[in-house]
C-alpha cells in the first residue's frame, strides 16, 4: 500500500518524508486555505523535495473553469496531479484532461457509481472519502471494497486512494479491502508505529539492562 499525506504543510511533509515513507501529496482547497499561504508557491515547495504525484485542486466548478485551472496547475511542477470534483464538469474535464496524458484524481466520491464514472472518464485515481461517510453512519470501507472489486471486474486503471482518513483503524481496514492508497493526515501518521506496549516494552528492556550483574 502506499501512502500519501494529506496535508499542505510544508514542514509537516518534510518532517515525515524523510523517513522514506511518503509516496505522495494530496491538498484539496481547505488544506490550502489553513497554510495562509499561496497555492501555486505552497505546491511548488512540496514539488521540490516529493518526487511522487502530488494533487492540486481546482476550484472552478465549469468544465471551462477547471480545464482552464487544471492546464496552469499541470505546468508548475512534472508530478502535478489535477484534483477534480466529482461533478458532470468534472467527468467532462477529466476526460479531456486524460486524452492530454494529464493526471487527474476525482475527489468527493462516495457512492460505487461515482468512482465507476470517474474510472470510466479516465481518472487516474479516485478518493473515496471514508471518515466522512463514516460520520454519517455508511459503510466507508464497504465502499472501498465495491470499488475494488468493479474496477477488477472491467480492468480498469484508476487507483483507489482512501481518504477522509480519520484513525489508524480506517488504514488497516482500507488496506484489507485493497485500497491502492491511503491518504494520511500528517498528524495521524505516527499513530501507526507508536504503541504503548512498544514504549512499556522499550522501559523495561532498558531498566533490566541497567539492573545487570556486573561483568554480564
Ligand atoms: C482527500 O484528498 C481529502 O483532502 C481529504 O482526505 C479530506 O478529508 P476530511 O474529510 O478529513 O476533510
Amino acid at each position: 500500500m502506499k501512502f500519501f499525506l494529506d496535508t499542505a504543510n510544508v514542514e509537516e511533509i518534510r518532517r515525515i518524508a524523510r523517513l522514506g515513507l511518503v509516496d505522495g501529496v494530496t491538498t484539496n482547497p481547505s488544506l490550502i486555505a489553513k497554510e495562509g499561504r499561496e497555492f501555486k508557491e505552497v505546491i511548488q515547495e512540496i514539488a521540490g523535495f516529493i518526487h511522487g504525484p502530488i494533487s492540486a485542486e481546482v476550484i472552478g466548478t465549469t468544465s471551462e473553469e477547471m480545464l482552464m485551472e487544471a492546464f496552469d496547475i499541470a505546468d508548475w511542477a512534472p508530478n502535478i496531479v489535477v484534483k477534480l470534483p466529482m461533478t458532470e464538469d468534472g467527468l467532462y474535464a477529466t476526460r479531456a484532461l486524460s486524452e492530454k496524458g494529464i493526471k487527474t484524481n476525482v475527489t468527493l466520491i462516495f457512492t460505487a457509481a461515482q468512482g465507476l464514472m470517474a474510472a470510466k472518464a479516465g481518472a487516474t485515481y479516485i478518493s473515496p472519502f471514508i471518515g466522512r461517510l463514516d460520520d454519517i453512519g455508511t459503510d466507508g470501507i464497504g465502499l472501498i471494497r465495491d470499488l475494488r472489486t468493479i474496477l477488477h471486474n472491467y480492468g480498469m486503471h484508476a487507483e483507489i486512494i482512501a481518504a477522509s482518513i480519520r484513525h489508524i483503524g480506517h488504514v488497516e481496514q482500507a488496506a484489507l479491502a485493497g485500497a491502492h492508497i491511503a491518504t494520511i493526515p500528517g498528524a495521524l501518521l505516527p499513530s501507526l508505529w507508536k504503541h504503548p506496549l512498544t514504549d512499556a516494552g522499550i522501559a523495561k528492556f532498558l531498566s533490566d539492562w541497567d539492573g545487570r550483574k556486573p561483568n554480564l
